[in-house]
Order: C-alpha cells, then sequence, then structure tokens
C-alpha cells in the first residue's frame, strides 16, 4: 500500500478510440500515472445500459480499447487496468446506493434528460438507464478514489457521486471521500464536421487512422468561409482546423494565429501541416500496437491481475460498508 492519493476513471468501450477519447480523460490518466495511485476501468455495464439490445460487441471493443490504452502509455505496473464486470463488488455497492438515492436526483439529471432525447432510436426508459450515475458512483466510491479524470460532460454524475457519498456518511457515519474531477485542456475536442468528436457522427480521426486517411478527413473540413485566397487574411477563432493546432502546437499557437490572420499561409497548406503533425503523434502508438497484439496473453494478464488486485480492495469495502450498515 502506498500513501498516494488515488485517481480513476472509467471508460466506455464503444469501439475504435479516436482523438476525442485520447485528449479527454486518457492524457490526464498518462500524464499523472507517476504521481498516483491509479484505477483505469473498462465499464462494459454502462455500455449495456444502452447497447443490451444488441451486447455482442461490448467485450470484443473491450479488448480492443485496452490494446489501445496499452499502446497509449497506460502502463499496467503502476495503472490497474480493469473490467468493471469483473469487480462483483461493484453492483452490491449500486445497491445499497440505490437505496439511499432519491429518484428525483437522478431524474433532474441533465445528462439522463440529454441522452433520452439524442438516443431516441433505443428505448432507454429502463431502470438501468435511470441509475447508470448510481452505478458509477459505485464505481468511484469502491476505492475511495480522491481524483477522477472526465470529460465535462461527465461533471454532473461526479456531483451526484458527491451528493450519494454525503448522504451515506450523513446516515450511516463518515465512511466516503468526496470525489474531485479533473478536467482535461480539451474536455471537447472539435470533429471534422465542427460538432463533438464521436463515433457515430462519422467525424472521428482514429487513432489508427494513416496519413492520408487524416489528411483527407482534415481536408475536408471547413475553415474561413470568408477566406477565398490563400493571401486573404484569416480568422483562426471560428477556424475549426485551428482547434487542432491549439491540440497539438499550443506552445507556439500565436505564431500560428498570426501566420493565418497575416495571409501567410492557405488553408490547403495548412490543413496538410496539422495532419501531418497529428500523424507523426500516432506514430509510435500504431508501431507499439502493432507489436502488442502479437501476443495478446499479454492483455488477458493484464486484466486478470487488475481483477485480483480491485476485487481485494473492492470486498474489504463492501466489508466496511455492510458494517457501516449494520446488515454485516
Ligand atoms: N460515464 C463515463 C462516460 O461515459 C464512464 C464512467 C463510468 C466513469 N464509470 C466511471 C468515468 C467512473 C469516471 C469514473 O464517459
Amino acid at each position: 500500500m502506498t500513501d498516494k492519493k488515488i485517481m480513476l476513471t472509467g471508460f466506455r468501450p464503444t469501439g475504435k478510440l479516436h482523438l476525442g477519447h485520447l485528449h479527454g480523460n486518457i492524457v490526464n490518466m498518462i500524464k499523472y500515472q507517476e504521481q498516483y495511485e491509479n484505477y483505469f476501468f473498462l465499464v462494459d455495464w454502462h455500455a449495456l445500459s444502452t447497447e443490451y439490445q444488441n451486447p455482442q460487441n461490448i467485450k470484443n471493443n473491450l479488448i480492443e480499447c485496452v490494446i489501445d490504452l496499452v499502446a497509449l502509455g497506460i502502463n499496467p505496473q503502476i495503472t490497474h487496468l480493469y473490467r468493471q464486470s469483473d469487480i462483483i463488488e461493484i453492483p452490491e455497492l449500486t445497491l445499497y446506493l440505490s437505496m439511499i438515492t432519491p429518484l428525483s436526483w437522478l431524474e433532474r439529471c441533465p445528462t439522463y434528460k440529454e441522452q433520452i432525447k439524442e438516443l431516441n432510436s433505443k428505448d432507454l426508459s429502463t431502470l438501468g438507464f435511470l441509475s447508470y450515475p448510481v452505478l458509477m458512483a459505485a464505481d468511484i466510491l469502491i476505492v475511495n478514489a480522491d481524483i477522477v479524470p472526465v470529460g465535462e460532460d461527465q461533471l454532473p454524475h461526479l456531483e451526484l457521486t458527491r451528493e450519494i457519498a454525503r448522504r451515506f456518511n450523513s446516515l450511516y457515519g463518515e465512511y466516503f471521500k468526496e470525489p474531485k474531477e479533473l478536467l482535461s485542456k480539451a474536455t471537447r475536442v472539435i470533429g471534422t464536421d465542427g460538432r463533438k468528436m464521436s463515433k457515430s457522427y462519422n467525424n472521428a480521426i482514429f487513432l489508427s487512422d494513416d496519413y492520408n486517411t487524416i489528411k483527407s478527413k482534415i481536408r475536408q473540413m471547413i475553415t474561413d468561409p470568408e477566406r477565398i485566397h490563400p493571401t486573404d487574411p484569416g480568422h483562426p477563432e471560428i477556424c475549426n482546423v485551428f482547434s487542432f493546432y491549439k491540440l497539438y502546437k499550443d506552445n507556439n499557437i500565436k505564431e500560428i494565429e498570426n501566420r493565418c490572420k497575416e495571409g501567410k499561409i492557405g488553408c490547403i497548406k495548412c490543413k496538410d501541416e496539422i495532419s501531418e503533425i497529428i500523424y507523426e503523434s500516432l506514430k509510435d502508438f500504431q508501431l507499439r500496437r502493432k507489436e502488442i497484439v502479437k501476443n495478446m496473453d499479454n492483455i488477458y494478464k493484464i486484466l486478470e491481475n487488475g481483477k485480483e488486485h480491485v476485487r481485494k480492495i473492492a470486498s474489504k469495502t463492501i466489508k466496511e460498508v455492510r458494517e457501516k450498515i449494520g446488515i454485516d
């Protein structure tokens, strides 16, 4: 055991990873890996809450995600990587938390209302979907995490986790910590059509894309509609391509901004340049991934180790929670 603070995040295994995933919670998990004790897990039960009618891809997607995460630099020696569904103590904690969570907290949750509207091709009027945040609270509280790297869209869930923890503590005595969020610099990565980057919008640049694919995707992006000739002054603040420069070239962003404003570089050249920068940043990852898949046993072993470690902590939590409630 260490006295390092605990950092934890969960990840929906929805398929091939793209830049939006990378610059969301993954960058922070990698950046602070040495500083904290880390828990990084794939939330297949959460995936089931929206995919229960077609669950057949969840398992495969999960394994693909683990390979991606390891290839990106999540180090299984210092980060516990695991499958949510391997930790059977999580549903028991979910049950206790659901006893004390008022329905109104869940019904008023903005992500709940939004998703019901957005994912209208799916029937989400289920108990499991309504209680999505309770399951997430259990994920976090089962290891009593201090810090949770998330995207902005997850803030309401984290607030609910704190409210549930507080309620538990006030009913049964001080036990859970109130976890804090860690937001990434890019809380929202724009896709090639200007909307939030998402596989379902067909606007994503995948970590596995080769240079030509990235180049042709970026070439299609709208820059500054008023700019016709390469020498016209541009407006980086409204340009979607510029938002990628902010992600990748933050330290000389002024220079990049000025050359556009002063009409010193045309949009096509500017686009090809950022395509190359993005591709270069992914090249090592792509090579490492190829190596990793040659020995899949390692990947299964990583998940096995993760499970073993986390279940130890989780069963201790459950034991103590039972005692606190008085049903031990
Ligand atoms: N709900 C999160 C998402 O959709 C995933 C998630 C589940 C999570 N459990 C978590 C994130 C616990 C952080 C901590 O992205």
